[in-house]
């Protein structure tokens, strides 16, 4: 669905920000992006839908170019992405008109809108504020306005950006619920995180380091294997507590499903 073919990146003055990128995402996956603070990783993300383009290599979009002019509007409409920051992602002036912007841009028909905006609205328990401005919601709230914005325009791929960064436990749990749900209606879904606990729910995990690829396979084997503090990551708990019994073996078959319960369940 999604192709990075030797891809690398520069702003406009800088040094080179990814370096010689591959990899494939393929429909229906939940992959995880880790990396510290630098590696590359936000930017990795609008290369994905086509908001920047590559200094250097291709990114395809079921098989064409983000490069090609003519597939551009297909790839930001695919690939749904919600920013770390959610005052970069408001361009109106209030919630709903954001979400209706979105839909007019692509072409949405007037009488499905309507109806379009108030499910957005309800998948995020937002409707009290469907007429507030931006400058009057929390951040939390603003994160969530965007979240509904994108999926209103019904993306294949969506692509969150460090999107809890900003929610409340309660929040949080609820978004990452939110994600698994969405990716069990077939979206595929990338999280791109911080926090090492939300990293096992998902099926494969990239981890840049220095616009490299360090390392890129399953959950398990990242735990198992990488050394996770020289990449400046936090080793879970989990993980940690089984290092210090002298657990061996596949620790995540069971931790899995317990992580799985925890954020399958919303907190009342
Ligand atoms: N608009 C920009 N102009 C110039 N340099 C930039 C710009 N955005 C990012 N960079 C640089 O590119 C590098 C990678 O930044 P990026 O935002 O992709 O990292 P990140 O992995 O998302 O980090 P974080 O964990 O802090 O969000 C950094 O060195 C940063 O300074
Ligand atoms: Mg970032």
């Amino acid at each position: 669905m999604l192709e990075f073919d030797q891809v690398s990146y520069h702003y406009r003055r800088g040094q080179e920000v990814l370096r010689g990128v591959s990899f494939r995402i393929r429909e229906g996956e939940f992959l995880s992006i880790v990396g510290g603070n630098g590696s590359g990783k936000s930017t990795l993300a609008k290369l994905m839908n086509g908001l920047l383009l590559p200094r250097s290599g291709t990114v395809r979009f079921d098989a064409r170019p983000t490069s090609d002019a003519a597939h551009l509007q297909a790839v930001r409409q695919g690939v749904g992405l919600i920013f770390q920051n959610p005052d970069d992602q408001f361009i109106t002036t209030g919630v709903s008109d954001e979400i209706v912007f979105g839909l007019e841009n692509i072409r949405v028909p007037a009488e499905e809108i309507g109806e379009r905006v108030r499910q957005a609205l309800r998948a995020v328990r937002m409707e009290p504020y469907a007429d507030s401005a931006p400058h009057e919601l929390s951040g939390g709230q603003k994160q969530r306005a965007a979240i509904a914005a994108v999926l209103a325009m019904r993306p294949r791929l969506i692509l969150f950006d460090e999107a809890t960064s900003m929610l409340d436990p309660r929040g949080r749990a609820d978004m990452l619920h939110r994600m698994r749900e969405l990716h069990r209606q077939g979206l595929t879904v990338v999280q791109i995180t911080h926090h090492m606990d939300e990293v096992p729910a998902s099926d494969r995990v990239l981890l840049l380091d220095r616009g490299e690829i360090a390392f890129d396979g399953t959950p398990d084997d990242f735990f198992a294997s990488a050394d996770l503090e020289s990449y400046a990551l936090d080793t879970p708990f989990a993980v940690r507590v089984h290092e210090h019994l002298g657990l061996t073996g596949s620790l995540s078959a069971d931790w899995k499903e317990r992580v799985a319960d925890q954020w399958n369940t919303p907190r009342k």
